[in-house]
């Protein structure tokens, strides 16, 4: 497909999608917000692809936020629009896919930025990225999941304390706070992930479709996680995959998952 914002680069079953605006920090306007969307879509349908990574393109930034320039003169009604839509086309939407996707932090990730990399499954940083959720200095809030995600990160009080100072941590920080799972230097980034991709794509990608909707579950308003873990572990029982590991491990072997 042919996009003018974003890169995506497919080796084996890893698909690494990078955001292509580095003369803006990857910043987040309205076209690359759909680009992503229509990525993330033709990814999950492509059972090929395993595990998605994403990244910003440059050596500076992840994602420095939402575009700024594209939102200043809105009004009430349009900032309530835009929030819904981007959460619905992008935040939403990659926290709810069955395909896991790892956020490669490389830099500032800002506002969107990191409100992108917490609507990641999860997200591995290089040691000179940069996070926060500068919102408030610019009269607004965080509006693209982040004032929920970031609570559920790091806690309640680190993120009130991010949020109102809108100040930005380190990756030694946020990797304290458990916003990221490991820093790696800036060269390691990629290949970590794709490691972490690649052993990933051995298991099961039915049952990590399964594993991704039951955790999500426990996080959602009116829905019991438990009760979610039940019904999608009794489902697994009846897919191939299930059939499959459980027949290679008593014939030791290596499973062969068909991912149905
Ligand atoms: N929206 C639109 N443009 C942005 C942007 C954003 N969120 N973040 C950076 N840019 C643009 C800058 O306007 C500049 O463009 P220009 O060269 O055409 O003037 C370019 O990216 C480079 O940014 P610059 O500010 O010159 O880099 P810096 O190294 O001095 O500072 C940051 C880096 C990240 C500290 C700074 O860019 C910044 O504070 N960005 C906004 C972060 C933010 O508030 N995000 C939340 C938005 S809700």
């Amino acid at each position: 497909m042919d996009y003018q914002n974003i890169l995506v680069e497919i080796t084996s079953t890893t698909a690494i999608v990078t955001i292509n605006r580095p003369s803006k920090l990857n910043a987040l306007n309205r076209e690359t917000i759909n680009e992503l969307h229509e990525a993330f879509k033709h990814l999950e349908g492509d059972g090929n692809i395993k595990a998605i990574i994403i990244t910003g393109s440059g050596e500076k930034a992840f994602v420095a936020g939402a575009d700024i320039s594209e939102f200043a003169d809105f009004s009430v009604s349009e900032g309530g629009a835009l929030a819904a839509n981007g959460q619905e086309l992008l935040f939403d939407f990659v926290e709810n896919l069955s395909t896991p996707v790892i956020a490669a932090v490389n830099g500032f990730a800002l506002g969107g930025g990191l409100e992108l990399a917490m609507a990641c499954h999860f997200r591995i940083a290089s040691d000179n990225a940069r996070m926060g959720l500068p919102e408030v200095s610019l009269g607004v809030i965080p509006g693209y999941g982040g004032t929920q995600r970031l609570p559920q990160l790091v806690g309640k009080g680190m993120a009130m304390e991010m949020i109102m100072t809108a100040g930005m941590i380190n990756a030694e920080k946020a990797l304290a706070t458990g916003l990221v799972n490991q820093v790696v230097s800036q060269d390691e980034l990629l290949p970590l992930c794709e490691k972490l991709a690649a052993k990933i794509s051995n298991n099961s990608s039915v049952a990590i479709g399964k594993a991704i909707e039951a955790v999500n579950s426990g996080f959602k308003d009116g829905v019991d996680g438990y009760q979610a873990e039940i019904r999608l572990f009794g489902e697994s029982f009846g897919t191939e995959d299930f059939k499959e590991g459980t027949t290679a491990f008593l014939e030791k072997r290596k499973a062969d998952f068909p991912g149905r």
